[in-house]
């Protein structure tokens, strides 16, 4: 668990105002350098602005990973989602960034929808809501465009003879103390959690399981999941295997500011993938925290500040991947020019143009779910 002086991080609780940086040491993980960054983007044969911009900002093992890559030992990608909701924006920045990572690597992509976790931390959804959301959370990832042929969608409970067999075996090599300290866990925490974090382990593992020899693994994920990871680890070699490596994002914020998390359980700080245009209008309308100044007169003479303007901080982090637009629209908000009911029509239009294709591909993804789903 990480708990600085005013945050926290785990799977199950981000709180306060997130300090990235703060964060890395904390984790022990790795910030990603120019110098990585230039290698990943040759290899990959095109920058992505997620990695420019420091969207994606560390990392763990990503050099050892790239060194077996050019060696020709390919690896696969791992990532995943736990359905308690319909899935939202802030979901997709992991998911934007995996996909370009398929595409550009070839790479095959194990994603893994995790019911049972979702059921185990829901007080309010059973066994039969999680397994449905699952489903539903599922069309999003395949109208995101991952390609059939390399991805294989895993539901937990639909999967569990295979997770249940690899995941006793991580879970034999995990003790208690060692997952109450990652997770923050107590004496009122349900049983269920403390083993939880070996089935998220076996798709780290999958490949290396079904090939009988050691496969590298990369796995994409918001830094929240990392405690997941650490764990899992510390264990790996001693089961015979690699130590997957990963590329964490920060999260993209609610709407009542730049610090915290997007969250399904907060709705009105957060957009739906199923969220109809007049919805998402109000929503940044009304909700989305400004960095303009309280009269427009003032903000043609002062300017207003993009850097905890969430409706900048969106573009930024997702919505306008052109840098020249993004860095027009950052100096006309800096200079007054913009205004910030402009700004965030600027913002609505991108996302509303972005969700009505993305939804769909979700409609049409319905009849698609079969090529992408395994079951045992
Ligand atoms: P979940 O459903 O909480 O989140 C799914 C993925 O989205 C990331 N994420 C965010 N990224 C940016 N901005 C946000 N506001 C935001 N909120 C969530 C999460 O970090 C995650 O990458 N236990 C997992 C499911 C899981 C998983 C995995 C995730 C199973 N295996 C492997 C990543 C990698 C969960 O509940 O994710």
């Amino acid at each position: 668990m990480s708990k600085a002086d005013n945050f926290k991080v785990t799977p199950y609780n981000v709180a306060g105002n997130v300090d990235y940086e703060k964060l890395i040491s904390e984790f022990g993980t790795k910030p990603i350098t120019g110098e990585l960054m230039r290698r990943i983007e040759k290899l990959a044969g095109e920058s992505h602005f997620m990695l420019r911009r420091g969207i994606f900002f560390t990392h763990r093992d990503l050099p050892w990973l790239l060194d077996e890559y050019e060696k020709g030992n390919a690896f696969y990608l791992y990532t995943g989602r736990g359905p308690s909701h319909h899935t939202h924006i802030g979901h997709l920045v992991p998911w934007i960034f995996t996909k370009w990572l398929q595409d550009r690597f070839g790479a095959k992509l194990i994603f893994m929808l995790t019911d049972d976790e979702k059921f185990l931390s829901e007080e309010k959804l059973d066994l039969n809501d999680t397994h449905q959301l699952a489903y539903d959370n599922a069309l999003d990832v395949v109208a995101l465009g991952f390609d059939p042929s390399k991805t294989e969608i895993i539901i937990d409970t639909d999967y569990a003879k295979t997770l249940y067999r690899e995941a006793l075996k991580i879970a034999k090599k995990i003790n208690f103390s060692t997952v109450k300290a990652a997770f923050g866990f107590s004496g009122s925490t349900n049983i269920g959690f403390i083993f939880y974090t070996s089935i998220q382990a076996v798709p780290s593992i999958l490949e290396s399981v079904r090939k009988g020899e050691r496969v590298p693994c990369l796995i994409p994920h918001g830094v929240d999941q990392d405690p997941h990871f650490r764990v899992t680890r510390d264990v790996l070699p001693h089961l015979g295997y690699y130590k997957p490596a990963s590329i964490q994002s920060i999260f993209l914020p609610p709407l009542s500011g730049i610090q915290g998390k997007m969250s399904s359980s907060d709705p009105n700080n957060t957009i739906f993938v199923t969220d109809s245009p007049d919805t998402v209008k109000r929503k940044i309308r009304k909700y989305a925290f400004s960095g303009g100044q309280p009269t427009v007169e003032e903000h043609r003479r002062l300017g207003g500040n993009p850097d905890v303007d969430v409706s900048f901080q969106w573009l930024r982090i997702m919505f306008e991947p052109d840098d020249r637009r993004l860095n027009k629209i950052r100096e006309d908000y800096l200079s007054g020019a913009l205004l910030t009911g402009e700004l965030k029509e600027i913002l609505i239009e991108k996302i509303n143009t972005f969700l009505a294709q993305h939804q769909e591909k979700r409609e049409k993804a319905k009849n698609r779910l079969e090529d992408f789903l395994i079951r045992d």
